[in-house]
């Protein structure tokens, strides 16, 4: 079984705190178990897995979901919080309890992408990259780069409770984008963020997708099915940055036209 965390917005409105589920199931195990009416539970009347989200509820999610039901172990309690909100249940197969979302970006999110792109390179890129260049890539992109990509591509955020954790996007036939908070790191959000990208882009009949990856992201999108295509060094802001030049091909033979050139601030737009 996955490893499964429950996510909450820190107090202090920077990142998230984690709870290890195992760890939360061990502490509630002497507690009393109670009866609560159904209608009491914070989350019984919201939209839980696709509202407000890129993915559609299609007949294949909904049978997931409902064969993730059917697992459930009933004779497990519920482990509700104290604002009545679901914390896990224990059903041994459940996906991450918080509110996860992946839905399209909209210009209010623009300051909350921009912070976790800074975050996610500072953190997660720092040991690929020399210090120097970290920090001239991560302070190197604007508001404003980031509210045109908005408006310009399709653009998705990944969202806990409401507060985004990461982002990815598709220009033309490029994944651009590809950030996730370091707090929201290495439990899929990234998959998740590309996958739905990847569905428009298959929906778009597009053939083939590219990518300029780091160094840090280049076994990533190795695993969601990229090939490299070349190595290159791209100078971006006085620093050299390598970086790698990936393609996946999707299968369909309809073609659109590529989209636009960026201005994302990152070495990906440098020029070699
Ligand atoms: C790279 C980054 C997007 C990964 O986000 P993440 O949410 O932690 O990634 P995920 O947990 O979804 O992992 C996706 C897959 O890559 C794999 N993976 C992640 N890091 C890996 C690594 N260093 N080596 C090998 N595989 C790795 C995971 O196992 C997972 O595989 P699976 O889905 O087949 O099980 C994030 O660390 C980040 O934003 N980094 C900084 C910025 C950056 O370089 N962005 C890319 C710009 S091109």
């Amino acid at each position: 079984m996955c490893k499964q965390y429950h996510f909450r917005p820190a107090e202090d409105g920077f990142g998230f705190d984690a709870w290890d589920v195992d760890r939360l199931i061990e502490l509630a195990r002497g507690l009393p178990v109670e009866a609560v009416p159904l209608h009491a539970i914070g989350e019984i009347d919201t939209g839980y897995w696709f509202e407000g989200s890129a993915e559609s509820p299609t007949v294949r999610k909904v049978v997931e979901h409902s064969m993730l039901i059917l697992q459930a172990d009933l004779s497990d309690p519920i482990i509700l919080g104290s604002d009545g909100r679901v914390s896990t249940t224990t059903t041994g197969h459940h996906g991450p309890v918080a509110h996860l979302e992946i839905r399209r970006a909209i210009p209010v999110d623009a300051a909350a992408v921009r912070r976790v792109i800074e975050r996610a390179i500072r953190a997660s890129a720092a040991r690929t990259y020399p210090p120097g260049a970290v920090d001239t890539w991560a302070s190197g992109g604007t508001l404003e780069a980031v509210e045109r990509m908005i408006e310009e591509t399709y653009a998705v955020v990944a969202t806990f409770d409401e507060i985004v954790a990461g982002w990815a996007n598709l220009d033309g036939d490029e994944v651009d984008q590809l950030y996730v908070d370091p707090d929201a790191a290495g439990r899929g959000l990234a998959r998740r963020l590309y996958e739905s990208v990847e569905q428009l882009a298959r929906l778009d009949g597009l053939p083939e997708l590219r990518a300029i990856a780091s160094l840090r992201a280049e076994p990533v999108f190795r695993r969601f099915g990229f090939r490299e295509a070349a190595r290159e060094e791209r100078i971006f802001g006085g620093h050299i940055f390598r970086v790698v030049r990936m393609t996946k091909r999707l299968d369909q033979s309809s073609k659109r036209e590529a989209g636009s050139d960026n201005s994302s601030g990152s070495p990906s737009e440098a020029h070699t």
